[in-house]
């Protein structure tokens, strides 16, 4: 029934095609050619030297929620990669098991299997060498290496799930390292209407967001940048935001002036959900994002030639901004592990 209903509706839908197709023509052409480069992919890349395995993840999901890996016990990577916040912490800069307040905001991971070079900065090369930088940092989770080792090998779950995941390696700190990123790479946005609208439910976002899609991929310049389905390409670049004291990716290249206050371009996935915004948490909110845009922030050296004033009128900014709400998926439950014991 809903079947041949559907195809009348086509059949009739191709009969009045020709008149309303060629009106619509032109602008769709470009809106449906930028949609293609938003489409979900298939599968996760896991890299060759470190591939997946249920027995890592499970581990890697063990050893993530666990706040025995910090020096006080008290703290986990998800106490700043929080699920129910998306995967960061909600705070405009993190807060270490001092109490203290790091000088950087907690990062979402979502989607991080897709991001090549990590930190605000870039300073990891890839997702392995991540994990002991926040587990030995003093002001972050204060752990001692050799003590967080015998830790975990004094706790027979864990040296049950260890010999399960590594038959050969047992308790290590490369074993370690790879069982969290394994996981960490299992972690992706839900789909959000953007996604139903893409996958062609024209339903699925109004006709304001819609407008907010073709501003962001032709006169707001945004994808210019974000782009690709989780609204990143990982690379990094002065967009002028007001932090003159913190210069990024310029601390690690002294010799490329452009890479002065350049900072990871973060996916825009779930971004309604994950204020305050950028490296420092100093936006409070999208709209004033969208506000920073239309200026084009700080006037330096570094900032990129893609960054300038933009012009955009007060609709036109109300629609870029329903367009990034539609980034944003119903909120998603993820249940605590069982800590190994
Ligand atoms: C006190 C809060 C805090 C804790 C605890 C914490 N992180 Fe982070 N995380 C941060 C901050 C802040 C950054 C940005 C650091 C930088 O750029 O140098 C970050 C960056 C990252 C990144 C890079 C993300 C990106 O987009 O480049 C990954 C991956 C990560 N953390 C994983 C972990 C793991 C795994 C643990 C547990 C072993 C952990 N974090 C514990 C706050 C925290
Ligand atoms: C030149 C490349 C570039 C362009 C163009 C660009 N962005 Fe960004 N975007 C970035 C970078 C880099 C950051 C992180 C900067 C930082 O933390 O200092 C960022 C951060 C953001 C954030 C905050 C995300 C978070 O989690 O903190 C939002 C939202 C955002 N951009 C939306 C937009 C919109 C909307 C446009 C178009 C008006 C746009 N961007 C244009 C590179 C760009």
């Amino acid at each position: 029934m809903v079947y041949s209903l559907a195809r009348i509706l086509l059949a009739s839908l191709c009969l009045l095609g020709p008149t309303t197709a060629m009106a619509a023509e032109p602008q769709d052409a470009a809106r449906q050619a930028s949609k293609a480069d938003y489409r979900r992919p298939d599968a996760v890349p896991f890299p060759a030297d470190d591939p997946y395995t249920d027995a890592k993840a499970a581990l890697g999901e063990a050893l993530f929620f666990d706040p025995i890996l910090s020096g006080s016990g008290t703290r986990s990577c998800a106490t700043c990669h929080n699920p129910g916040l998306s995967w960061g912490d909600g705070l405009p800069l993190a807060i270490g098991e001092n109490q203290l307040p790091l000088t950087l905001r907690s990062p979402t991971i979502l989607n991080i299997a897709w991001v090549r070079i990590l930190g605000w900065d870039g300073k990891y090369r890839d997702l392995e060498s991540v994990a002991f930088g926040p587990l030995l940092a003093p002001g972050n989770m204060n752990a001692n290496e050799a003590q967080l080792l015998s830790r975990l090998a004094a706790i027979p779950g864990y040296v049950r799930q260890f010999a399960a995941a590594f038959p050969t390696e047992g308790v290590t700190r490369r074993a370690i390292e790879q069982a969290l990123a394994t996981y960490q790479r299992t972690i992706l946005s839900a789909p959000a209407p953007f996604d139903r609208w893409i996958e062609g439910d024209e339903a699925a976002i109004d006709e304001t967001a819609k407008r907010g899609f073709d501003l962001f991929t032709t006169k707001a310049g945004c994808s210019e940048c974000h782009r690709g389905w989780s609204f990143t390409e990982g690379s990094f670049y002065d967009i002028g935001a007001a932090d003159e004291t913190d210069i990024g990716r310029g601390r690690i290249f002294t010799n490329s002036p452009k890479l002065m206050h350049a900072f990871k371009m973060p996916t825009l996935r779930d971004a309604a959900r994950r204020a305050p915004y950028l490296h420092d948490g100093s936006i409070a909110t999208l709209a004033e994002m969208i506000e920073l845009y239309d200026r084009g922030g700080v006037d330096r050296p570094s900032r990129s030639e893609l960054i300038k004033p933009l012009g955009l009128t007060e609709p036109e900014k109300a629609a870029l901004l329903a367009f990034l709400t539609t980034l944003t998926s119903d909120p998603v439950v993820v249940p605590t592990p069982v800590l190994p014991r």
